[in-house]
């Protein structure tokens, strides 16, 4: 059989366009991660960092046909005008689909418009003030919010007899956050909030403010302080000026006795109450797989905390929403696919509010107490279903 020059033409342009489909069929998917990786907040990119590795040991690199490939940008810490100019960079220059990670709010809140404007899905991974999910309808949540949490940890306090508190929180939105959902259900129940304290989110200065509320004489101290160094350096002051001999007790959200930073803190954390979405105590299947993997991917990395597990359920957010749109990464298409999205996650199941693209969880009241020689969160009592309550 013999071909015309049309016909030979027709077959080397068919030729060509299955080629460049499956050149784009091989395009990776970029997902630019936007967090600390140096700085006093340096281990929360470092977590995340290490929860996606976990995830992609488990789960391999290719979803749907493409490599899922994971670019790493350090904002040095709640710096909102390097956070924005990374997130241009990375969608302008890395040409990236999906913006992922921020530890901190200020990060989420600058990157925001740049997710709008680019029409980019913006996958959060911690940072947690209610807020942040109301400035895009690109912008997706898979960590926690504070009123999710601390509006528990008021319910359980004024159930367990907790009548005069004292809030000592960190000075910016997740703070205030944290104090208006804790006092609105704290005094709601009967309780009595004596004292508001709140504290710079920089290098604070704690022995004025543990005086304080050591001169308050409260039955406890509700806490928010963002998860890491600043945790220790309190507790250290609690113990110092005698708190605990004075009568007072902690209850916190759990980002005060994060499992990174628990074997640091000691011994004078046994016995802190907290509310959280995730204990490494956490007893069950998925958090046994998660744990083993974590260690394995990260050798030396120490235990990982609630932003390595964020950081591994966003990527199964991230691969499943990419199997439902066979690939495809526009922004709307994902977002789509990421709504009313459950998860059987490593701290229980999750789902992604498909009317408010926020996480809807289990957040469970845990005690710190030894298991052999370790200290761990060991959860006692749940909320089950918990929506953020900010809104
Ligand atoms: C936040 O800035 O949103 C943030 C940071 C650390 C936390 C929780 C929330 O532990």
């Amino acid at each position: 059989m013999t071909f015309t020059l049309l016909q030979r033409a027709i077959v080397a342009c068919g030729a060509l366009a299955l080629l460049s489909t499956a050149a784009q069929a091989a395009e990776p998917v970029k997902v630019g991660l936007i967090a600390p990786f140096s700085g006093s907040f340096a281990d929360y990119g470092k977590q995340m960092e290490a929860g996606v590795k976990a995830y992609q040991s488990l789960h391999g690199d290719t979803v749907a046909g493409r490599k899922v490939l994971v670019i790493m940008k350090d904002t040095t810490g709640p710096v909102p005008d390097v956070a924005k100019r990374l997130a241009q960079e990375l969608v302008v220059r890395d040409k990236v689909d999906i913006l992922a990670g921020f530890g901190l709010t200020p990060e989420a809140l600058a990157v925001a418009p740049v997710a709008e404007q680019a029409k980019k899905a913006m996958v959060i991974f911690n940072a947690a003030s209610s807020v942040i999910t109301t400035k895009s309808n690109y912008i997706a949540r898979v960590s926690m919010t504070l009123p999710q949490i601390s509006a528990p940890m008021a319910t359980w306090a004024v159930k367990n007899n907790v009548r005069k508190v004292v809030t000592l929180v960190a000075d910016y939105a997740p703070g205030i956050d944290a104090e208006t959902a804790f006092k609105t259900n704290f005094i709601g129940g009967g309780g009595q909030v004596i004292e508001s304290i709140r504290v710079p989110l920089r290098n604070p200065e704690f022995a004025p403010f543990i005086q304080r509320i050591k001169d308050a004489r409260p039955e406890a101290v509700f806490l928010f302080l963002p998860a890491g160094e600043q945790g220790v350096a309190f507790m250290k002051g609690f113990r110092e000026r005698g708190l605990a001999e004075a009568g007072i007790r902690v209850i916190a959200t759990g980002d005060l006795t994060d499992d990174h930073v628990l074997p640091a803190m000691g011994d004078s954390t046994l016995g802190v109450i907290t509310s959280f979405h995730y204990s490494m105590a956490h007893d069950s299947r998925e958090n046994k797989v998660f744990l083993s993997a974590y260690s394995a991917a990260n050798p030396g990395a120490g235990r990982p905390n609630f932003m390595a597990v964020a950081a591994y359920d966003g990527m199964a957010a991230i691969y499943e929403a990419l199997k439902k749109t066979n690939g495809a990464t526009d922004g709307d298409q994902i977002i789509g696919a990421l709504k009313g999205m459950k998860i059987m996650s490593p701290r229980g199941p999750i789902m992604i509010d498909p009317a408010t693209r926020d996480i809807v969880q289990t957040v469970y009241i845990r005690k710190v107490e030894k298991r052999g020689s370790e200290l761990y969160n060991i959860e006692f009592d749940k909320f089950a279903d918990v929506k953020d309550s900010g809104k």
